[in-house]
């Protein structure tokens, strides 16, 4: 089996996987990443959002291949409970999620957002959330958490 070099939150990784695999699968069956979520499985639904470079995108319709030498970055890599993202920070204030099976891949298109975009408006937060679905019907407060976490981290 070939392998696959990357990179992931900060750390080498080197495996030994058909290149054909999905990053998902990967990420959780041998990686141990279990933040990302899967969801549809068909990129509609956003439950398994990574960043890959600076972009979210669907690790379940991310092909291994695709991510070699490149920078993966997992919502494990965001925060942690001891030092969380201010995202999180902010999402766990605004009370911004109910059964959580969402947050993961939601916390990274916004962590996405804000690497490309520090100062969002509503509309901004509300586009680059778009393609990520939340059954609990959270986004309102999802929203004003992005907003939040962008205001914190633009005054520190
Ligand atoms: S599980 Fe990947 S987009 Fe739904
Ligand atoms: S908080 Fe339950 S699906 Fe989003």
């Amino acid at each position: 089996m070939p392998r696959i070099q990357f990179r992931l939150n900060g750390a080498a990784m080197d495996v030994d996987a058909d290149p054909d695999s999905t990053l998902l699968d990967i990420l959780r069956g041998q990686l141990g990443m279990t933040g990302a979520h899967f969801g549809c499985g068909a990129n509609e639904c956003g439950a398994c959002n990574v960043i890959v470079g600076d972009h979210a995108v669907a690790a379940c319709d991310t092909p291994l291949w695709s991510v070699a030498d490149k920078d993966v970055t997992t919502i494990e890599g965001l925060g942690s409970a001891q030092k969380p993202h201010p995202l999180q920070r902010a999402f766990i204030a605004e009370q911004a999620l109910q059964c959580g099976y969402c947050v993961s891949g939601i916390l990274m298109s916004a962590a996405a957002l804000l690497k490309q975009n520090p100062n969002p408006s509503g509309a901004d937060v509300k586009a680059a959330l778009d393609r990520n679905l939340c059954r609990c019907g959270s986004h309102n407060r999802m929203v004003r958490a992005v907003l939040r976490a962008a205001a914190e981290m633009a005054a520190s």
